[in-house]
């Protein structure tokens, strides 16, 4: 009975081990299950529009962070239609500035299009490049704010002045700038960034 009792606990011993072992092989690749909810949450609040820029430029290993979660993102079809110009220049700020006043300070930009010769289409003749590049800005955004360094969507320009602005051929749709940075000591979050309409007011269960 003994002996019985033995192999019995061994058959359910031994691929729980197994099982552990696998677990810890997989450690560094996040997953469903392990990814701390929490965290995220705490980085999507803390995120703020920054609307005053130290004039001090990005290290360009951070740049190239902010690039690399751009590139993780998805897009229909994974079609990629981005085209993200980097604005850094003297030259190139001054023409940002000249296109939008909401560049507020910082010494560089994105300026987000997509690519219509590789945008995904849709049945109604539109297609799904803004879309994708809302969602490439908003994984760039998270993670210049996990790098410690403020961003802000910009919508107020007009596309046609930025095509000009940087001699950008016709199949190059200019959809956001972002300007980016040091946040300057004094810049603070708006009335809005804690403005939220209720769950009640936006989610239905049907
Ligand atoms: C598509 C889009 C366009 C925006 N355009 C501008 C803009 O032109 N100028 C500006 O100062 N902020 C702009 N914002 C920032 C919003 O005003 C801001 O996200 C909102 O008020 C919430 O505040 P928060 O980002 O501080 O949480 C834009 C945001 C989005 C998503």
């Amino acid at each position: 009975m003994k002996k019985l009792s033995f192999i019995i606990l061994m058959a359910f011993a031994l691929p729980l081990c197994a099982c552990n072992g696998q677990k810890k092989e997989q450690k560094n690749e996040p997953t469903m299950e392990t990814t701390a909810k929490k965290d995220f949450l705490e980085l999507a609040a803390g995120r703020y529009s920054v609307r005053h820029f130290a004039p001090k430029p990005v290290e360009q290993e951070k740049i190239d962070l902010i690039l690399e979660a751009g590139k993780l993102a998805p897009t229909a079809v994974n079609s990629q239609p981005q085209m993200i110009y980097v604005l850094r220049s003297e030259e190139a700020m001054a023409k940002a500035n000249q296109i939008s006043r909401c560049i507020y300070g910082a010494p560089q930009a994105f300026l987000f299009c997509y690519d219509d010769n590789r945008v995904c289409r849709r049945g109604d003749n539109g297609n799904y490049g803004e879309i994708d590049v809302t969602i490439v800005l908003t994984h760039m955004m998270l993670e210049a704010y996990n790098l410690g360094l403020g961003t802000c969507p910009v919508g107020a320009f007009n596309p046609d002045d930025a095509k000009k602005a940087f001699d950008l051929p016709d199949n190059i749709h200019p959809i956001l700038l972002m300007p980016f940075g040091y946040a300057a000591d004094d810049a603070k979050p708006s009335d809005r960034h804690t403005s939220y309409r209720s769950l009640d007011e936006t989610v239905l269960y049907k």
